[in-house]
């Protein structure tokens, strides 16, 4: 169109007229080309990007708490329920609370019982969770009623019932008679409760060196109620947890008169009670992260 300018006069408008005529006739087509253009894009999106609302909709997947917290916190309710308080205490232990103060001397061979991993500076990995009671008792003045759930560690080959890793729970009751027979109906109401099922408990005389006396706590099966099976070697009884009145020397140890108080102490480990309860033949579940496994929860 600029070079028209150039033409002579004559040519100018003939020109001029038929570039016109061009001009008008590409802009309509090009209108038209681009109309249809958007037409197409239009029909093919509504072809793909089409929503049904009928279709029913994803449900998020959404977590659930880890078995073992369902059941710490139905036993801390239950304990809560009798009086007693829920503390902590550090997982990282030094070697004085979890076995001196204990009344488990250096080079005592109850340490090969507790075997576990030692870190610098004379801490350790706590192998129980009864030191919980000394640091509560050096801080708190009796009566005192606490349990304490928490992990602790075991230097040992891992199978179906051991873990390097697992749970325990401690319970301490401390008054001025505080005595086996409260231990018993405290421990008995405690399963009674947590299995909803009535069962009996025994004592049975054994060792540790922070109890005098000390007991083993057998339970009656919850298999077979007491008549003997496989699960309790035809025995009747399953062994729950080791227990005992607490040794005058651990009062002394947490700051406490031996003379003037006197108390109960039990500890147990707290993934079998949970087995028992769910019916799980291998601890090592708890701690694979697999959701065949979690998802039962
Ligand atoms: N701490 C002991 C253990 O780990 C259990 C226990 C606790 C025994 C309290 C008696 C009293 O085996």
């Amino acid at each position: 169109m600029k070079s028209l300018e150039k033409l002579p006069k004559a040519k100018r408008v003939k020109i001029g007229k038929e570039a016109n005529e061009i001009k008008n006739f590409l802009r309509i087509k090009f209108d038209q080309k681009a109309q249809e253009i958007k037409e197409k894009i239009k029909k093919e999106a509504e072809e793909k990007e089409w929503i049904d609302i009928t279709a029913p909709g994803k449900k998020p997947i959404l977590g659930h708490l880890h078995p073992l917290t369902q059941v710490k916190r139905k036993t801390e309710e239950i304990f809560q329920a009798m009086g007693f308080s829920v503390v902590e205490g550090p997982e990282i232990e030094t070697e004085w609370y979890n076995f001196d103060a204990l009344n488990i001397p250096p080079e005592h061979p109850a340490r090969d019982l507790w075997d576990t991993f030692y870190l610098k500076d004379k801490l350790v990995l706590r192998t129980h969770t009864t030191p919980v009671d000394v640091r509560y008792m050096e801080k708190n003045n009796p009566p005192l009623r606490i349990i304490t759930i928490g992990r602790v560690f075991r230097h040992e080959a891992t199978d179906a019932s051991h873990e390097v890793n697992f749970y325990q729970l401690d319970g301490l009751m401390v008054g001025k008679d505080v005595n086996v027979a409260n231990f018993k109906a405290v421990i008995q109401e405690f399963f009674r409760r947590f299995f909803e099922k009535p069962v009996k408990i025994r004592l049975i005389p054994s060792f540790f060196p922070f109890v005098e006396p000390g007991f083993q706590v057998d339970m009656t099966c919850l298999n077979c109620e007491g008549k003997g099976c496989s699960v309790c070697s035809q025995t009747g009884w399953l062994e729950m947890m080791g227990a005992g009145m607490v040794h005058p020397n651990v009062f002394k140890n947490s700051g406490l008169n031996p003379k003037f108080w006197q108390g109960w102490a039990f500890g147990m480990g707290f993934d079998r009670l949970a087995m028992m309860k769910y019916k799980i033949n291998d601890i090592r579940l708890f701690y694979s992260g697999d959701l065949r496994f979690l998802n039962q929860f």
